[in-house]
């Protein structure tokens, strides 16, 4: 039997996805070693494998065909734009994408002015400043920590996710506009998904069944 292989994003996604996955039989014990260093678990009995990569490799994988499946957030698959199938929302992870700032920046979002936005997620950014709200902005891309810009004076205002608005709140800054809701997803190889088309169905059949409401 040819392996079905997971590309699952690192960290807490991953564990709650393995939980589910457990939750219809399907177990990967050895992955659950927080001290191993081994970057691909096979269970050879069902066919699975599973590897832990980096969020935003994960859509990569997935449309090369490295891994025929792939859990990551919606913000990384839009951001990263690859050829996949986006098939189940899996209700974890739930956040929303957001224009973040000090409330004073209000006004330079609604009068159109030339504002900087940083972010970690440019192409989101991109698409929301010129598309939606037909602004011309300057477009800053991060990596991390992106609510330090305003408050150091390199953007007016952030794209960012949010999820309990703490880190906005302890930084003195507040949701501004909303751009969409977020969450973790299942995503599918385009040739994965003909080639092994009943075992992916009956698997994400299956997932349906285990979701969180
Ligand atoms: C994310 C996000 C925000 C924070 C939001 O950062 O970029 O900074 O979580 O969560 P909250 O609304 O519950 O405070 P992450 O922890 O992934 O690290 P990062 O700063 O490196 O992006």
């Amino acid at each position: 039997m040819k392996y079905l292989t997971f590309a699952l994003a690192k960290g807490r996604l991953a564990k709650h996805t393995l939980g589910l996955l457990e939750k219809i039989g399907i177990m990967c014990d050895e992955m659950k070693d927080d001290k191993t260093r081994k970057l691909i678990f096979t269970n050879e009995e069902l066919g699975f494998r599973f590897f832990l990569s980096k969020a935003t490799d994960v859509p990569t994988y997935v449309e090369l065909g490295a891994a025929d499946i792939g859990v990551v957030g919606r913000d990384t698959i839009i951001e990263e734009g690859r050829k996949l199938y986006e098939v189940l929302d899996l209700n974890l992870g739930k956040c929303r994408m957001c224009v973040a700032g000090p409330a004073s920046a209000k006004k330079q979002l609604s009068d159109g002015s030339l504002i900087r936005v940083a972010s970690k997620y440019p192409r989101i950014a991109k698409d929301y400043f010129y598309n939606c709200k037909h602004q011309t902005v300057e477009i800053i891309k991060l990596n991390g920590s992106v609510e330090l810009a305003p408050v150091v004076g390199l953007a007016e205002v952030i794209v960012d996710i949010v999820e309990t608005g703490s880190t906005l709140k302890e930084n003195g800054l507040e949701v501004l506009e909303e751009i969409c809701p977020l969450s973790a997803r299942v995503v599918v190889n385009e040739v994965s998904m003909k080639m092994q088309h009943e075992r992916i169905t009956k698997l994400i059949h299956d997932l349906k069944k285990v979701v969180p409401e």
